[in-house]
């Protein structure tokens, strides 16, 4: 990952849309400053910032109870009770909705005030390849830190590949300081628990089960197919 260290002088980006109702008409001038520089530093790429609850479709009863429960996680979001975990386990075939409605609450808790990362996962292990052989940006390694410190933390589309070794042992480290500061925190995945255990190692899943107790069934069926539209049809004379 050998992306330019960003220029702390560059403007913010207009993420009008972003910030939603809540803020965006907002007189209080420094919320909205504070909110847009969290939103920047959250690493929420730029399709999935206009991502809300507002365009999730529910037409259904498992989507509009997805969307309940995600608007109530959002509600109920404090850092209060650190004797219970608060996380939650997305575990869905592609196009099902999980970056949708994780980006969602992600930046819904930003907005609330708290500090959020999304961190999508095959983009961390590889740029924990990079400081393995120390060619990591100094602002990387921040991210990094972020990643285990967030009051929130969206790791996305975990269990794509196997990690071992060194990879693995620093993946450990980050999900194990989630795990012991009892950090709220949002998993993705595409894998079953088993193949999940294959591909990160046992400790990682392990943990991760246990932060992350509530589990959400989304549709199996692939949303990206819809946008797909019906064939032109060769119009009559
Ligand atoms: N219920 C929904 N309403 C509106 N858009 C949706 C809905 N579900 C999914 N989408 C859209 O479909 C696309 C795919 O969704 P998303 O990226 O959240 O899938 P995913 O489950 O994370 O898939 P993958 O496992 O491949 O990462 C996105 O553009 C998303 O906004
Ligand atoms: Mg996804």
């Amino acid at each position: 990952m050998s992306k330019k260290p960003s220029n702390p002088n560059e403007p913010l980006p207009d993420l009008g849309t972003a910030l939603g109702d809540k803020l965006q008409f907002s007189d209080d001038l420094q919320a909205r400053m504070v909110a847009q520089l969290r939103l920047r530093e959250s690493g929420i790429p730029p399709k999935y910032l206009g991502k809300d609850f507002e365009n999730f479709l529910a037409r259904d009863k498992v989507r509009r109870d997805l969307l309940a429960a995600a608007q109530g996680y959002v509600e109920s979001f404090n850092l209060t009770d650190k004797t219970k975990y608060f996380g939650l386990f997305f575990q869905a075939p592609t196009g099902a909705g999980k970056t949708h409605l994780a980006t969602a609450i992600l930046k819904n808790v930003i907005l609330k005030g708290y500090s959020g990362v999304y961190c999508n996962v095959p983009r961390l292990l590889e740029l924990l390849r990079e400081l393995m052989y120390d060619r990591a940006h100094y602002d990387e390694r921040g991210f990094l830190a972020r990643c285990e410190t967030a009051d929130l933390v969206v790791l996305d589309d975990i269990g794509t590949e196997t990690v071992s070794g060194w990879v693995q042992d620093r993946l450990y480290l980050l999900v194990n300081r989630r795990y012991e500061d009892m950090g709220r925190t949002i998993v993705t995945t595409n894998c079953d628990e088993a193949t999940l255990r294959e591909r990160v190692g046992e400790r990682v899943e392990s943990r991760l089960i246990e932060m992350c107790n509530n589990r959400w069934v989304f549709p199996q069926e692939d949303y990206r197919m819809k946008m797909w539209g019906a064939p032109p049809t060769a119009s009559r004379k």
